[in-house]
């Protein structure tokens, strides 16, 4: 969604700005824009890609030491020059971009158009800096006062970054439920909604909380609240290095990303098996072990692809530590009025950190009594702060927006977590722990096998349907997950309607679409349902479906059945998520990339949707 970049030093702020959106670009976006403060306010806007802005920028040949930068997801007002941001107040003296929604716009512009102002645009956003500048000059009081005024008239959510030309040495920021950090730089303050445009320049961030403001200048910050009480808030230290967020001689970081699995997983695994003594040992949930083994149920709430994971969660905790699981999408959950409460853990998922749906179910748990765990890949996101305990992916920063690394990082949380709450209950002797540990210890490199073997094949295999316009992906148990994780990786980046299914329930309904022009992916992994999957593509196979089958090697009989095959090396049951996603992630991406989609930036699509 949308993101914000800002700057204060010495250095050329335009074109640190441009390099900083363009990192940004991940997050998804429709347009971009720069405001510079040179002895007046300079802004320069670009449709489309950051490119488009540079251009202009270079073009325009203005400069600064100091401005804030946006790009825009748009949400109220079509993309255009004028609702891209930055916005201007009616004088045109302040400038501000915002991330999130302000929800009473509507009243308060109304309200503001009686008293004689004039709006330009259709945005939520430049409702701030018309009220802002409302209450500056008609009272005797600071712009940090101004600002505070603002803020709580405003409902809704906002991270925010203004400059006032009248102030030509600082940027304000302030947050509520969009996430900001500051890079404390050299004589130099970095402003983002991620740190992914300020790694390069540093490594000390301070991550800006809801209700906090801060103002910036180049060698000092100060942060308080809306309320006016000062902080001081703790300096963090950045563990992602630049080269994780370039793309390293890929394609595109899908590929890349796609590619880094052995080592995510292995990642993600490092320093929590322990296969001397056949335990597991996860940091984070020390403190709240005795909760998760007491727990009535865990309640799994997340959205897209962590949701899809916690699927994955639900089969793992019920088969391997016997405790109830429900998932939820968080959306849902959050707005039902959830029974939920002491005795229940609700553990969400989430890549980013900061996803609002999962989040705000999160607080509805939290306020209800629940203990509320987390599993994030971001450290310092919202989420993974909020929690009251949890365990990080360590998947390592994701940028194409399909996810892939971090699926397969959650479920190896999962897994592990899985596993050490059936040994804590009691349900997991040392003997089928130590098979069970040795097992996932061996995964990066059955992931690493799969990723050699069959990359090339996939890659023929997609030519061949590049221009299907409908796939069905059918699975059962384990893979049922991973069948719906499959339609989503294609649908969203090569714009193919694709369907998820258990394979049994086929029969009642999406067979009647099954024809000879219909490719169905059969996750077939051999396990106890191996039998009754057969007897899923003998049916598709009656209809003349083209049937891709992700198997094991040595499985005969699914191989006879099937036009294409991918073969995996086999692992225990509750293991073949990690492995069977592999190939449909590779499938998608290649379908992708022949019918010439954007495969890291899908259209109308955001890497972290902070919006509801
Ligand atoms: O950051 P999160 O894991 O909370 O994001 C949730 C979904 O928006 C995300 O998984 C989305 O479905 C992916 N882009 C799918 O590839």
């Amino acid at each position: 969604m949308c993101g914000i970049v800002g700057y204060v030093g010495e250095g050329d702020a335009g074109q640190i700005l441009v390099k900083g959106l363009k990192r940004l670009e991940y997050r998804g976006y429709d347009s971009a824009g720069v405001a510079l403060m040179n002895g007046e306010m300079l802004i320069q806007k670009g449709k489309g890609k950051v490119i488009n802005l540079e251009k202009n920028l270079v073009a325009s040949k203005i400069t600064g030491k100091i401005g804030i930068g946006h790009t825009r997801w748009a949400t109220h007002g079509e993309p255009n020059d004028i609702n891209y941001h930055p916005h201007l107040s009616e004088s045109g003296k302040i400038a501000l971009v915002h991330n999130g929604i302000i929800e009473n716009y509507t009243s308060l512009r109304k309200k503001l158009i009686e008293r004689g102002r004039t709006f330009k645009s259709q945005t939520d956003t430049e409702i701030i800096a018309q009220l802002l500048e409302e209450i500056f000059t008609t009272s005797d009081i600071s712009f940090e006062e101004a600002l505070q005024l603002t803020l709580k008239q405003v409902v809704g959510t906002y991270g925010l970054a203004i400059v006032n030309i009248d102030e030509p040495e600082r940027v304000y920021v302030a947050r509520k439920g969009s996430p900001l950090l500051l890079g404390i730089g050299d004589g130099e303050m970095f402003i983002a909604s991620d740190a992914s445009p300020i790694v390069e320049y540093t490594n000390k961030v301070i991550y800006l909380d809801d209700g906090e403001m801060a103002i910036v200048t180049k060698d000092d910050y100060q942060v308080k609240t809306i309320e006016d009480v000062k902080l001081t808030k703790e300096i963090h230290e950045l563990a992602m290095g630049i080269e994780e967020i370039e793309k390293a001689g890929y394609p595109h970081f899908m590929l890349k990303e796609i590619f880094e699995q052995p080592r995510s997983i292995a990642d993600c695994l490092r320093g929590r098996l322990n296969t001397s003594d056949s335990t597991i040992q996860l940091g984070g949930l020390v403190n709240v072990m005795e909760e998760l083994v007491s727990a009535n149920r865990i309640v799994i709430a997340a959205c897209g692809t962590s949701w899809h994971s916690g699927l994955v969660g639900e089969y793992l905790f019920e088969y391997l530590a016997k405790t109830p699981v429900e998932v939820e999408y968080a959306s849902e959950f959050r707005y039902r009025d959830p029974l939920i409460g002491k005795g229940d853990v609700l553990l969400v998922i989430s890549q980013s950190g900061e996803t609002a749906d999962t989040l705000a179910a999160l607080r509805e748990a939290k306020a209800k009594g629940a203990t509320v765990l987390g599993i994030c890949n971001v450290v310092g996101s919202t989420i993974s702060r909020e929690t009251d305990a949890g365990v990080f992916t360590h998947a390592g920063p994701e940028i194409g927006v399909a996810s892939t690394k971090a699926f397969t990082a959650q479920v190896a949380v999962l897994t592990m977590m899985a596993i050490q709450l059936g040994q804590a209950k009691g349900h997991i002797d040392n003997a089928r722990a130590a098979e069970l540990i040795n097992e996932l210890d061996s995964i990066p490199k059955k992931v690493e096998h799969i990723l050699n073997e069959s990359d090339e094949s996939i890659q023929e295999m997609a030519k061949l349907f590049t221009y299907a316009p409908n796939f069905l992906y059918l699975g059962r148990t384990y893979n049922f997950p991973v069948a719906l994780e499959g339609a989503l990786k294609l649908k969203e980046i090569s714009y193919i309607h694709a369907e998820g299914y258990p394979a049994a329930e086929m029969k009642h309904g999406p067979i009647a679409l099954i024809d000879d022009m219909m490719p169905v992916v059969v996750i077939a992994a051999t396990d106890h349902t191996n039998d009754k999957m057969i007897s899923n593509i003998e049916e598709v196979k009656a209809r003349k479906g083209r049937i891709i089958s992700i198997m094991n090697d040595g499985n005969s009989d699914v191989k006879d059945l099937s036009n294409f095959c991918v073969n995996i090396p086999s692992t225990i049951d509750c293991f073949t998520p990690l492995l069977t996603v592999i190939p449909l992630q590779l499938l998608s991406y290649y379908i992708a990339v022949n019918r010439g989609c954007n495969v890291d930036q899908p259209r109308n699509l955001a890497k972290s949707v902070t919006v509801e």
